[in-house]
């Protein structure tokens, strides 16, 4: 949630910045500003809207030759998205300039506290209040890094802040708390990013920044300190993945591209997971087996649909663990006093690694002394590096706002942590644990077959492009799967969709139905045949009221036809893997439809990638 690049080097600043703010969109697109060194002031641009408004702007009215520059790709929470509201925003005199991504809480009582010291206000935002407590503060003090340091110290709530200062040539401070930022390590040129993709075409060599520190960069040195200017350690990580990887590569858009990656994303991340003896192996693992054989409980947390690859893992943990496993949306999670100890192990489910909500919640568990293991995407990311363990997806960076590979790779993740408990507790024997081995790893083969025939999708999609609302059954695993085919339907095609566990229907749902209402049902596979047979009797009820069924089903399976208006064919896999291949014709619907209604599928309205304010 918005996007925030800094640069000190020998390039055009401006040029860096944009180029890493493109990158960044996909964080936050209300908006999107620059500023870069200009002799004794900060030369500015900011528009409201996406990139493209702001490229127009600078062809018109091009910035100074700078080698000092920042930059903001803004998601709106205090005031609209107008251009008085864009990032940066700047002191009274231009001399200072800041850009900022999270909230600052206490801004009304600083806004106030400013406006009897006679400081007039020109946005509606809480980040002036930053920029210009640095200007009071340069009054009483020269140092700029100092200042900064001071200024964090009065600041509450969740912020990464970027500053530059015309009188401080060759020289950009951030800071963070809560929300992310990440410095990039070049030659005779640095970098700040909110992610590693905002200087992934310079750099590959990054630094991980802790809780509440300040860095300031140079273009031959990075310093970081805590808010009192104490010297502060850092880590420092290559990240693997190459520019080409966060690059459209001739797709329309990202999110089919990441769609096409699954295959890969599912395999990376069951790569390297066995030991030469064919036990389960989790390198990244930092709790012991003596620690995760006191475990008890179980409790998922996670939003959207990193929560729904947790509903989809909570079938297969307890079944092969017999721990009782709870899915929590993590928002809920710390407000309802949930019942924690020492022998809970809470599973915080992070693409991002910076969803706040789960960041709150992860920190509130380890208050409670629960032990906390983070699934993730992201490298170097605030969850994992606050959890007492990690597993890594290996799904490679995720650009559309819409999560595809996140969520499968999320799922195998799960999966592995289910077996890997079921291990060391002895809950199931080697030779069954590696039956599911073998099976999950011939799953990528059942994802590209749900690519390659994709097409049927597609159509399916041309011809419903004027329906306003979709239903989505399941049951067991397919029910998390209908409530992500749902979400992804919302978010990028704007209509009415909603997901349901089949056995529910009775329950209220089935009164939504009426003819011709497109409803997605997917199927278990025939070797559940009590699951199987109630949901082909639940297709029976939703077409006999006139339901345009769209039917997702394993191969071979024909008891479902003489009631399916279309029949989307499903490899036939395990149970508990079939979310795997039952989600992607889902998603390529969604993307599809998106299409077909003229939305853009990457940036989807209101919405951004990373949630990094609660
Ligand atoms: C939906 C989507 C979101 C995310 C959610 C959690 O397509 O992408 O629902 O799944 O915001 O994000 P992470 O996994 O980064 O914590």
């Amino acid at each position: 949630m918005c996007g925030i690049v800094g640069y000190v080097g020998h390039r055009q600043a401006l040029d860096v910045v944009v180029g890493g703010l493109r990158r960044l969109e996909y964080r936050g697109y209300d908006s999107t500003g620059v500023g870069v060194l200009d002799g004794d002031r900060i030369a500015w641009a900011k528009k409201a809207g996406k990139l493209t408004n702001l490229d127009a702007v600078l062809e018109t009215a091009p910035l100074p030759a700078s080698t000092t520059g920042i930059g903001h790709t803004r998601w709106a929470t205090h005031g609209g998205p107008t251009d008085a509201n864009a990032h940066p925003h700047l002191s009274p005199d231009e001399r200072l300039a800041v850009v900022h991504n999270g909230i600052i809480e206490n801004f009304i009582a600083l806004r106030e506290e400013l406006e009897d010291a006679g400081y007039e206000f020109s946005s509606e935002t809480d980040t002036e209040v930053v920029v210009l407590l640095l200007h009071r503060e340069l009054q009483r003090q020269p140092d700029f890094v100092e200042a900064v340091r001071a200024v964090c110290r009065r600041l509450e709530g969740a912020f990464t802040l970027v500053f530059a200062d015309a009188q401080s040539p060759g020289v950009v401070v951030g800071a963070r708390r809560n929300s992310p930022l990440v410095v990039g390590r070049g030659d005779g040129e640095n970098f700040l990013g909110s992610d590693v993709a905002a200087f992934i075409d310079y750099t590959a060599e990054a630094i991980e920044l802790g809780q509440d520190q300040v860095v300031t960069i140079t273009p031959d040195s990075v310093e970081v300190t805590d808010f009192h200017g104490a010297p502060a350690e850092t880590t420092t990580y290559t990240v693997d993945w190459d520019v080409s990887a966060a690059e459209k590569g001739g797709y329309r858009w990202y999110m089919l591209k990441e769609i096409e990656e699954q295959p890969k994303a599912v395999a990376d991340t069951l790569l390297g997971r066995l030991d030469p003896d064919g036990q389960l192996q989790l390198d990244e693992m930092r709790l012991s087996d003596d620690e995760l054989r006191d475990i008890d409980k179980i409790i998922i947390i996670a939003c959207g649909t990193a929560s729904y690859a947790g509903l989809v893992a909570k079938y297969a943990i307890e079944h092969w663990t017999r721990i009782p496993c709870e899915v929590e949306l993590a928002s809920e999670f710390r407000y309802r006093d949930p019942i924690i100890d020492r022998s809970t192990l809470v599973v915080a489910i992070s693409q991002s690694g910076e969803t706040m909500d789960t960041l709150m919640a992860i920190r509130y568990a380890r208050q409670q002394r629960a032990r906390v293991l983070s699934i993730c995407n992201t490298n170097g990311s605030t969850i994992p590096r606050e959890s007492d363990a990690v597993i890594y997806t290996h799904a490679g960076p995720e650009v559309a706002v819409a999560s595809t590979k996140g969520f499968l790779s999320q799922v195998v993740a799960c999966y592995l942590l289910g077996l890997y408990l079921a291990q060391i507790k002895g809950t199931k024997y080697g030779d069954e644990i590696d039956v599911v081995i073998r099976e999950l790893q011939r799953i990528p083969e059942g994802i590209q077959r749900m690519i390659d025939e994709g097409e049927q999708v597609r159509k399916l999609a041309a011809e419903l492009v004027d329906r306003t609302s979709f239903l989505f059954l399941g049951r067991h695993v397919g029910y998390p799967v209908a409530l992500e085919g749902a979400l992804k339907l919302k978010e990028l095609a704007y209509v009415h969709a909603e997901g349901f566990a089949a056995g529910e229907l009775k329950h209220g749902p089935i009164a939504l139905v009426e003819d011709g209402l497109p409803m997605f049902v997917i199927v278990p596979p025939r070797a559940r045949d009590q699951l199987q047979e109630k949901i082909v009797s639940n297709i029976q009820e939703v077409r006999a009221r006139g339901a345009h069924t769209i039917v997702l089903v394993e191969d071979g399976d024909d008891t479902v036809l003489p009631f399916a208006d279309v029949v989307i064919r499903l490899p036939k896999v395990p149970t508990l893997l079939q979310p795997l291949v039952a989600t992607v014709p889902l998603q390529i619907f969604a993307c599809e439809l998106a299409e077909q209604l003229g939305h853009d599928v990457d940036q989807p309205r209101n919405l951004a990638k990373s949630v990094t304010v609660e």
